[in-house]
């Protein structure tokens, strides 16, 4: 069997919070952390706040260092010699939760979408253009939409830009740190859909990091559970449930799940459902 796409060994990061040696707090953020994605797979992160998903997330797409341990993708190291290797990062792509963050608020979206295909793909001007489009239509956002700013974007359609800007790269891992969560119900839906449908046609594989016990049962095929840094559980999306997983701290967060009464947030099932219901 070949390497997987992405490796992780024992990657530890520890964060200190003053400059002061005498003041310093230190957050032990990611732990002995070790994990593996084959291409194509969709694996789930789930953990209470502050477990050190996002950070995870941050250290595997390149944006956050690690103190220590090692990332690959298919079989090449990423921080070589502590360094980053800024073309084996291409094909890993990174999803916040706000849209914001990967936009450039003075950039159209034809051209935010357009740039990474023509800095890193060689394309031409003219070429990067149109494959931006094409990409936008793909997330449904065709049309005099493409020459918008972000801030004349509802937050949906700001989320898909940012899907498109990622996908503008062909990556082949896509992670997605809490990108649908701030969404209402149908825009969550139909994004989940269209990433569904996306998982299928280009084979692309997931790391998805969600409060959103459905919507990862929906998607994944696999789930890790942090807990303040480590992974304390690894089970196949469908026996993401109270009855079947083994750690008492899952189990505790399952039942943390809003179930019934809280008006605000919609219940999660109707998400999944929704999505399903679209395919
Ligand atoms: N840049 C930073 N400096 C100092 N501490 C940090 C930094 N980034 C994260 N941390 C700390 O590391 C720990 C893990 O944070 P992280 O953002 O990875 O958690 P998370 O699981 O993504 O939480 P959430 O579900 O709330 O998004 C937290 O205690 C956080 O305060
Ligand atoms: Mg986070």
């Amino acid at each position: 069997m070949g390497s997987p796409l992405l490796q992780v060994d024992s990657v530890r990061k520890v964060f200190r919070t003053s400059r002061w040696p005498a003041r310093a707090v230190h957050t032990v953020a990611c732990d002995d952390v070790s994990l593996e994605v084959a291409e194509g797979e969709s694996v789930g992160i789930v953990g209470e706040s502050g477990s050190g998903k996002s950070t995870l997330a941050g250290i595997i797409s390149g944006l956050t260092r690690p103190d220590s341990g090692s990332v690959r993708l298919s079989g090449r190291d990423v921080y070589p010699r502590g360094r980053f290797d800024r073309n084996a990062w291409r094909t890993v792509q990174l999803v916040f939760q706000d849209p914001y963050t990967s936009l450039n608020p003075v950039m159209t979206l034809e051209d935010t979408v357009a740039e990474p295909i023509r800095s890193w793909h060689g394309a031409s001007d003219r070429e990067a253009r149109a494959t931006a489009r094409e990409t936008l239509e793909l997330v449904g956002l065709g049309g005099e939409l493409v020459t918008r700013h972000p801030r004349d974007l509802s937050g949906g359609q700001r989320q898909r830009a940012s899907i498109a800007r990622a996908l503008a790269a062909s990556p082949t891992l896509l992670i997605l740190d809490e990108s649908v969560s701030a969404l209402d119900v149908s825009i969550q839906a139909q994004i989940l859909e269209l990433l569904l449908r996306l998982r299928t046609e280009r084979d692309l594989a997931f790391l998805l990091v969600s409060h959103d016990i459905s919507v990862i049962r929906l998607f994944c095929d696999r789930v890790l559970v942090m807990c303040q840094g480590r992974i304390v559980e690894t089970c196949a999306a469908e026996d993401l449930s109270v009855d079947t997983v083994r750690e008492p701290y899952t189990r505790t967060l399952l039942s943390a799940v809003p179930v019934l009464g809280d008006h605000r947030k919609p219940h999660p099932v109707d998400v999944a459902a929704t999505a399903r219901s679209a395919m």
